[in-house]
């Protein structure tokens, strides 16, 4: 049966901001994606009968949550059934780069290949390397399940870990810079808030060793990219991995995506058939709860 009367919104790209606010005009709720740029400003273009916000992923920052809950909006968010799919892609994006995949696929399309030779292509050994997770949430620390299997040296770092996170990781909880300098591959897993913008900069990539690689599973802007290109140009870390991007999508022209030594992919972490199912699932849930003035099943705090 029916529940509510929905405008979906049916391109491709998503709607700009003003034809967005458009039409909000006059919801009850709203059910977005990481692309919707959600502020105070909107809400009051939709009006006082808004109640719920439902974002389809876990990240938010595209959501003012401040301005929501001063307006008696509830948001809810998708945690949980995400994060081994993208626990799966950052330890999928970490292999990749650690034995240059990408750059052997390239170079067989491309028709270099003429013989096997002793150094072909040599990359880094992940088996017993040491893995800096930033950020140990529920994601960071399915990345360092995946790394015990590996018998990686685990480290991390982040504000609010406790005693028991830390121990039931495994991992080592070290200060930034200490990760920085001893890990051979560094994945982000810090949400982006004002604090953790540009985290990732000429100052923290430059005590990273020489032969570092950098994963990004998080946001883009959690990275300062003119500050990563010039890493890697200058060899001061040697590789990167990147599912997320500022902006995204990256122009096909970004001097990046020119960089034998960096991979990027179109923000898939959680790209599963199964996870993308559930995540829409939670998203409704959450707006109908909304909807009938219920408390959300996964509600941002
Ligand atoms: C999220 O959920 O925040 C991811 O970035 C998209 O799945």
């Amino acid at each position: 049966m029916a529940q509510c009367k929905v405008d979906v919104w049916q391109d491709e790209f998503p709607p700009s901001y003003e034809v967005l606010s458009e039409h909000a005009r006059g919801v009850d709720g709203l059910l977005c994606m990481l692309t919707d740029r959600i502020d105070g400003a909107l809400m009051d273009a939709a009006g006082t009968n808004l109640k719920v916000i439902s974002q389809m992923a876990v990240g938010y920052d595209n959501i003012d949550v401040s301005a929501a809950h001063q307006r008696g909006i509830m948001v809810g968010n998708t945690p949980g059934v995400l994060t081994e799919t993208t626990a799966d892609l950052a330890f999928a994006l970490l292999l990749s780069a650690a034995r240059r995949l990408s750059e052997g696929a390239r170079y067989i399309q491309e028709g270099k290949w003429r013989t096997w030779h002793p150094t072909t292509l040599l990359g880094h050994d992940v088996t017993e390397a040491t893995l800096g997770i930033i950020g140990l949430g529920r994601i960071g620390t399915a990345v360092a399940k995946r790394a015990t299997a590996f018998d990686m040296r685990l480290l991390a770092c982040g504000p609010r870990l406790s005693d028991e996170e830390v121990a039931q990781a495994g991992v080592e909880r070290v200060e930034l810079d200490d990760l920085l300098q001893q890990s051979d591959f560094v994945s982000l897993h810090c949400p982006l808030l004002p604090e953790t913008r540009h985290l990732i900069n000429r100052t923290t990539l430059s005590r990273m060793k020489p032969s570092a690689i950098l994963i990004n599973t998080t946001r883009g802007g959690v990275v300062d990219q003119a500050a990563l290109y010039e890493a890697l140009v200058g060899g001061v870390i040697a590789g990167a991995a990147l599912d997320v991007t500022d902006p995204e999508p990256l122009p096909a022209n970004d001097p990046l995506l020119q960089l034998p030594n960096v991979l990027v992919v179109p923000h898939v972490g959680s790209a599963t058939i199964g996870t993308r199912g559930k995540m829409a699932q939670i998203a409704i849930d959450n707006l109908l709860a909304g909807l009938h003035g219920q408390p959300l099943p996964h509600a941002v705090r």
